[in-house]
C-alpha cells in the first residue's frame, strides 16, 4: 500500500491525542500536519497540549516539536501538505459543517469524528464491519460539492458502538425492537478524573443529545443507498438511556432485544462468533481479527479488564440470557476513544484507502 500524508484537525483534544498515538507507527499513514484552534496555533505540539495530555505514556517524541497550525487560517498550507485529514474538533455544529466542507472543496478528503455531517444524506456514516458499502455515495457527494477527490466521510457516535455491532449479526432473526442503557466513560466527554472531579463517587443521568443519537444513528447505519443518498431504515425501533459513570475509558451497554423469529441462545452466540466484515476480509491494519468476543463468565465484560480487547477495536459481550419482557438481554462493551472514536476513524480511512478513495 502506498504511504499517505495525513493531517489531524483537533490534534490537541482528547480524540486528537488518540489519533497521534494510533498514527505514530501506522503502516500506511504519516502525520505531516497538526491543527487546532487559534489558541494553539504557532505553538509546538508539546506546548499546545500542555497538561491536557490524557495518557500515561508520553507524547510521541516525533510530534513534540511540530508546530500546530490554525485549522481555519492555515487551511491552504494544510491542504497542500496532506492527502487527507482526520477531524475531531469541539466547535459549533454549523462551523464544523462549514470547516469540513471547506477542506473537501480544497480536494482534501475528511474523515470525521464530529456529528455535524452525520445526517447529510450523501455523507456516509460508517462502521466498516457493518456498512462499508455506504461509501459508494461519495460519488454523488463529490458531484454536489463539485470536487474531484475531496469528500467527507464520518463515523457514528461512540455510544452505539457498544450495542449496534452486537445487534447487527442478529438482524437475520428479525430484530424488532431494542432497549439500551449505556454507562459511558468520561473520556467520551473529552474529560479525565482531573478535569471532571464531579464524577468521582457519582453517576450523572444526562448526556446532552446522546439518547437521540443512540436511537437515530443506527437506522442510518442500517439504511440503504438509493439514488446517491442513504435512506435510513425504518426499524428496528430503539429506545436509549445514556448515563455518565466514573470510568476513564469504555462504554458499557445493557441491552434488551426482541425478534420476529426468536433464535436460540446458541444461534445468537454462533452469529456473534462467526461474524466478519469487510475490514477482516481485507485484513486492514486496524481491523481486529475477532470483531465480537463473548465471555461466558457472569462478571464480564468489564470496562477495566476488557476495553482493550483487539487493541481496543473489538466489541465484547456477556450475560446473554432470556428476558421476562423482551426475548433476550445481554451486556456489551466497546472502547469509546478507540473503536468509538479515533480507532474507528482510522479503520474507516484504511477502508477508503484500500478502495482507492484517497488516491
Ligand atoms: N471523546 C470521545 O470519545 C468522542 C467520541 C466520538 C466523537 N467525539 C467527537 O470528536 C470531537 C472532538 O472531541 P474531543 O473529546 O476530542 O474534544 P476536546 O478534547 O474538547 O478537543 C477539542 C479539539 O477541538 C479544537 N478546537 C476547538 N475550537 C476550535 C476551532 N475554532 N478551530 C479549530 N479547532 C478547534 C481544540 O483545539 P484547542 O486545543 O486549540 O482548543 C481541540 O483540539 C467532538 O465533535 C466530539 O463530539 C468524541
Amino acid at each position: 500500500m502506498k504511504q499517505f500524508n495525513v493531517g489531524v484537525i483537533g490534534a490537541t483534544g482528547m480524540v486528537g491525542q488518540r489519533f497521534m498515538l494510533l498514527l505514530e507507527n501506522h503502516p500506511w499513514f504519516k502525520v505531516t500536519a497538526l491543527a487546532a484552534s487559534a489558541r494553539s496555533a504557532g505553538k509546538t505540539y508539546k506546548d499546545a497540549v500542555g497538561d491536557k495530555w490524557a495518557f500515561a505514556c508520553p507524547i510521541p517524541s516525533k510530534y513534540c516539536e511540530m508546530t500546530v497550525l490554525d485549522a481555519e487560517a492555515d487551511m491552504n498550507e494544510i491542504a497542500n501538505s496532506v492527502d487527507f485529514v482526520f477531524c475531531a474538533v469541539n466547535m459549533d455544529k454549523a462551523k464544523i459543517r462549514a470547516l469540513e466542507e471547506a477542506y473537501a472543496k480544497k480536494e482534501v478528503p475528511v474523515v470525521s469524528n464530529n456529528s455535524a455531517h452525520r445526517f447529510t444524506p450523501d455523507v456516509p456514516m460508517v462502521i466498516p464491519e457493518i456498512n462499508a458499502d455506504h461509501i459508494e455515495v461519495i460519488a454523488s457527494q463529490k458531484a454536489r460539492l463539485g470536487t474531484k477527490r475531496g469528500f467527507i466521510a464520518v463515523k457514528s457516535n461512540c455510544s452505539l458502538q457498544s450495542y449496534v455491532p452486537l445487534l447487527h449479526p442478529l438482524k437475520a432473526f428479525g430484530v424488532t425492537q431494542a432497549a439500551v442503557c449505556t454507562y459511558q466513560a468520561i473520556s467520551g466527554a473529552g474529560k479525565t478524573f482531573q478535569t471532571m472531579p464531579e464524577i468521582v463517587d457519582n453517576v450523572i443521568p444526562y448526556i446532552g443529545g446522546e439518547e437521540e443519537k443512540s436511537e437515530k444513528e443506527p437506522l442510518k447505519i442500517w439504511g440503504s443507498v438509493e439514488n446517491g443518498e442513504i435512506v435510513s431504515a425504518s426499524g428496528p425501533s430503539i429506545t436509549a438511556q445514556c448515563l455518565r459513570v466514573p470510568v476513564s475509558d469504555g462504554h458499557t451497554a445493557a441491552v434488551f432485544v426482541s425478534f420476529a423469529k426468536k433464535p436460540t441462545k446458541e444461534e445468537i452466540l454462533s452469529a456473534w462468533a462467526s461474524f466478519k466484515g469487510v475490514p477482516q476480509e481485507l485484513e486492514l491494519p486496524s481491523a481486529p481479527k475477532q470483531f465480537i468476543r463473548y465471555f461466558e463468565e457472569d462478571n464480564r465484560p468489564q470496562a477495566k479488564l476488557d476495553r482493550m480487547e483487539g487493541n481496543g477495536m473489538s466489541v465484547t459481550a456477556g450475560r446473554l440470557r432470556e428476558d421476562t419482557v423482551f426475548d433476550y438481554k445481554f451486556v456489551g462493551l466497546s472502547h469509546n476513544t478507540l473503536r468509538g472514536a479515533a480507532g474507528g476513524a482510522v479503520l474507516l480511512a484504511e477502508l477508503l484507502a484500500a478502495k482507492g478513495y484517497m488516491d
